[in-house]
């Protein structure tokens, strides 16, 4: 499948961020069992990973597991992470064929051990790569990420280390998650829902929002580029009037 002519190269989101939702109802439309619907969800990453590094996207973001998913059946939390566990594993050759990085964000240390072992691993294995960088939202809400900066913000001032008066948005950039990554330009949540579900809410100050009523299962490469098409015809003013950008 190639990218779309109409495609403007220069306009392309250096990171894109995906809320992927809809796995439960795509197993559920399909008579089957909602794990069915998050493992048939891992053919949609492999295609929009493999899309976005062909549109030449530097970050691609998947929230995967949230804070609040911990709550949900217990059968249901740890059949996701025995798929996250068995697709990170399958997956760490074919994103070194990509030339592909990986990376997590989130409260990584409360996953299972063996899942924190294969993701440290694949970490490892990929780090050498230079293309783009995958990004595994794990175990991850923003309020989460926010808290924690602001306490190890907290004792950094309280130690010295650090001066309350040079406290400015880089600098609480850098205690964030994500602080080696430059905020989505583009964010996308499939399923129907419109809302942000905790996910990088200080990173999304400007983002775009692009949603689709497809369910994350059926979501593919092509889907992606269509996003990208759709947020290359909007006008960014960042507060701006249209004349004056
Ligand atoms: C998204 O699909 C995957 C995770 C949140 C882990 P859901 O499991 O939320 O699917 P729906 O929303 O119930 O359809
Ligand atoms: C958001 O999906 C989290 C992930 C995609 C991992 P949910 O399905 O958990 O979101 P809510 O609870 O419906 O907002
Ligand atoms: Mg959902």
């Amino acid at each position: 499948m190639a990218i779309p002519t109409h495609f403007n190269s220069e306009n392309i989101p250096r990171h894109i961020a995906i809320i992927m939702d809809g796995n439960g109802r795509w197993a559920k439309l399909n008579g089957k069992a909602r794990i069915f619907g998050h493992r048939s969800g891992v053919k949609s990453v492999r295609s929009v990973t493999e899309g976005a590094a062909e549109a030449g996207v530097e970050f691609l973001t998947l929230y995967a597991f949230s804070t609040e998913n911990w709550n949900r059946p217990k059968a249901e939390v740890m059949a996701l992470m025995q798929l996250l566990v068995t697709t990170i594993a399958g997956e760490t050759k074919t994103l070194n064929k990509n030339n592909i990085q990986l990376n997590a964000i989130g409260n990584l240390a409360s996953l299972p051990k063996n899942c924190q072992a294969e993701l440290k691993k694949a970490v490892e294995k990929t780090s050498k790569n230079t293309g783009m960088t995958l990004v595994l939202a794990l175990s991850y809400s923003s309020r989460w990420e926010i808290l924690n900066a602001v306490k190890s913000l907290l004792i950094d001032v309280k130690s010295g280390k650090l001066d309350e008066t040079a406290v400015n948005e880089p600098l609480f950039n850098s205690y964030l998650c994500t602080s080696s990554i430059p905020d989505p330009e583009l964010i996308i949540r499939t399923s129907g829902e419109h809302r942000i579900s905790n996910f990088l809410l200080w990173q999304a100050a400007y983002s775009e929002f692009y949603f689709t009523d497809m369910l994350w299962p059926d979501f593919r490469k092509e889907h992606l580029w269509d996003a990208i098409c759709d947020f290359q015809n909007r006008e960014r003013r960042f507060g701006k009037t249209s004349e004056q950008l």
